[in-house]
């Protein structure tokens, strides 16, 4: 009976929405795509399309293996369908952002110049595509009904490959990235032509926070995210963690904002690891590698804390050949930002960085600090200040050319040492207050970072925004290794130094 009746209500809602629909189409010119579409929560027989139009269109999303064969259909009954505030939809319809009055005075009082208020008359589309292969390329085109709004060769998917696999995983890293500047723009062109150059596509895009400066309102989100990131959010799915801007008005607590509305991430364990229960923070798995992803902006960082304790349930449950973690705040920085003297970052690394150790964490990926640093193998620097002494296993450059890769053991094992790195050089104004004594390379320049995980060997490049790579380091995992602490490890010069050898 119940469910009869979820059926009728559910037929109705559809009926009012499409009324609703009607009139707004009969007002002003309607059913404009304007962004997207994007993909979300990628996973080995899944993904999720997102895209949003002004007006509402009747929605359908087609695709296929081949262009020319869109044969299979997501119907409009299967797309969930979310609206702005000013629409006149009914109550069981989710709607997107409308600013609070606490979020409106305190940004009325910093004098800022737009509502961050979703967009009004804003549609936004979320389709999950299932029964997928894994690793596999498919197409996808969007439709309002029979007129087809996006589509062609840049709208393409690719499946996760299977848990556990050995697939080779193309990964690139941003942070700090949302101003809709000149140095953003090539950051992200800089990664395109080499994709183009090597002929190897991305398989996905992390971004550490900060993507929509100032206050990661819905419009700084369209301007300086899904606009300028459009061609590569087309086909890449791409995995965020929230950055303090954006945390001005979306709230980890409540998963309420412009940031939880852009973004679709896993809450269930939808792509793997252990449910969170939250968009906040989550895991999921690409071929042999674990992702975990960690608010460390708006949420309690204690080692007691809701995270944390999730965060030792889900890293013992894994049994993936590699672990990387992303968050905003960086453990080790000395860029614009101090991690000795910082509380978000003193407490990532006071408190998280041991359950990442403990469960054997290979690199963190974080941002923030508009700098690139990039650590040597280190293990067990929790205190503050950080020093390099006892805390690093191998003070060479990583570089298979030059000192050689990093070792560690197969598998996940605690303590064998972890890379750090700070990408918080994506596009705002890079600066350096000091030495970060751990750190092999610190570059004050723009640029992005392109992981690539192939079986037992891990590949890091920092590309910058002219297109030179700048620093490469591998890790390889093979079978046992002892780590430990080098005695009298390398230390990287101090910046006025720096500075005269320039
Ligand atoms: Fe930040």
């Amino acid at each position: 009976m119940k469910r009869v009746v979820d059926i009728l209500t559910l037929a109705l809602v559809l009926c009012i929405l499409s009324a609703t629909a009607a009139a707004a189409q009969a007002e002003s010119a309607e059913g404009v795509l304007y962004r997207g579409p994007y993909l979300q929560m990628a996973t080995p027989d899944s993904i999720v399309v997102v895209w949003r139009t002004e007006g509402p269109i009747k929605a359908e999303v087609r695709f296929g293996r081949s262009l020319e064969s869109l044969e299979t259909k997501v119907p409009e009954s299967d797309i969930l369908t979310r609206v702005s505030a000013d629409i006149d939809a009914p109550g069981s319809v989710p709607r997107l952002y409308l600013e609070t009055e606490e979020t409106a005075k305190e940004r009325a009082e910093e004098g800022k110049d737009h509502s961050s208020t979703t967009r009004s008359n804003t549609y936004q589309y979320e389709a999950q595509i299932s029964g997928l292969l894994p690793a596999t390329r498919y197409f996808y085109a969007i439709y309002d009904g029979e007129r087809r709004i996006a589509g062609g060769e840049d709208c393409f998917l690719k499946t996760s490959p299977s848990h556990g696999s050995r697939t080779p995983t193309r990964i690139w890293i941003v942070g700090d990235s949302g101003t809709g500047g000149a140095n953003q723009k090539a950051v992200h062109e800089a990664m395109r032509s080499l994709v183009e150059r090597e002929s190897r596509l991305l398989d996905m895009y992390i971004h550490v926070g900060d993507m929509a400066y100032g206050d990661g309102t819905d419009k700084e989100f369209q301007e300086r995210f899904f606009e300028m990131y459009d061609p590569t959010l087309r086909s890449v799915a791409v995995w965020p963690a929230m950055g303090n801007h954006e945390g001005r008005t979306s709230r980890g607590r409540t998963g309420v904002g412009p940031y939880y509305d852009a973004y679709v991430t896993p809450t269930n364990a939808e792509a793997g690891g252990v449910p969170s229960g939250t968009e906040a923070y989550y895991s999921f798995d690409v071929a042999n590698i674990h992702f975990v992803c960690l608010d460390s902006h708006d949420l309690d960082r204690k080692p007691n804390g809701a995270m944390a304790r999730w965060l030792r349930a889900d890293l013992e449950q894994t049994n993936s050949d590699w672990l990387i973690g992303f968050f905003h705040h960086p453990p080790y920085t000395k860029g614009s930002h101090d991690s000795d003297r910082e509380g978000q970052l003193r407490e990532m690394r006071t408190h998280i960085m041991p359950i990442l150790e403990a469960g054997g964490v290979d690199v963190v990926l974080t941002g923030h600090s508009h700098i690139y640093e990039r650590s040597m193998l280190m293990d067990g620097a929790y205190a503050t200040p950080t020093i390099a002494e006892g805390v690093i296993l191998d003070d060479g450059d990583g570089n298979p050319r030059g000192d050689g890769a990093y070792r560690k053991s197969a598998g996940l094992q605690p303590h064998q040492g972890t890379i750090q790195i700070v990408a918080g050089h994506g596009g705002a104004g890079v600066s350096r207050k000091g030495t970060m004594p751990v750190m092999r390379e610190i570059i004050v320049d723009h640029g992005s970072v392109l992981l690539d995980v192939d079986g037992d060997t891990l590949t890091g490049r920092m590309l910058d925004k002219a297109n030179e790579i700048r620093d490469l380091f591998s890790v390889v995992k093979r079978g046992r290794v002892v780590n430990t602490p080098v005695a009298d490890p390398w230390q990287p010069t101090p910046p006025q130094e720096a500075k005269q050898a320039d």
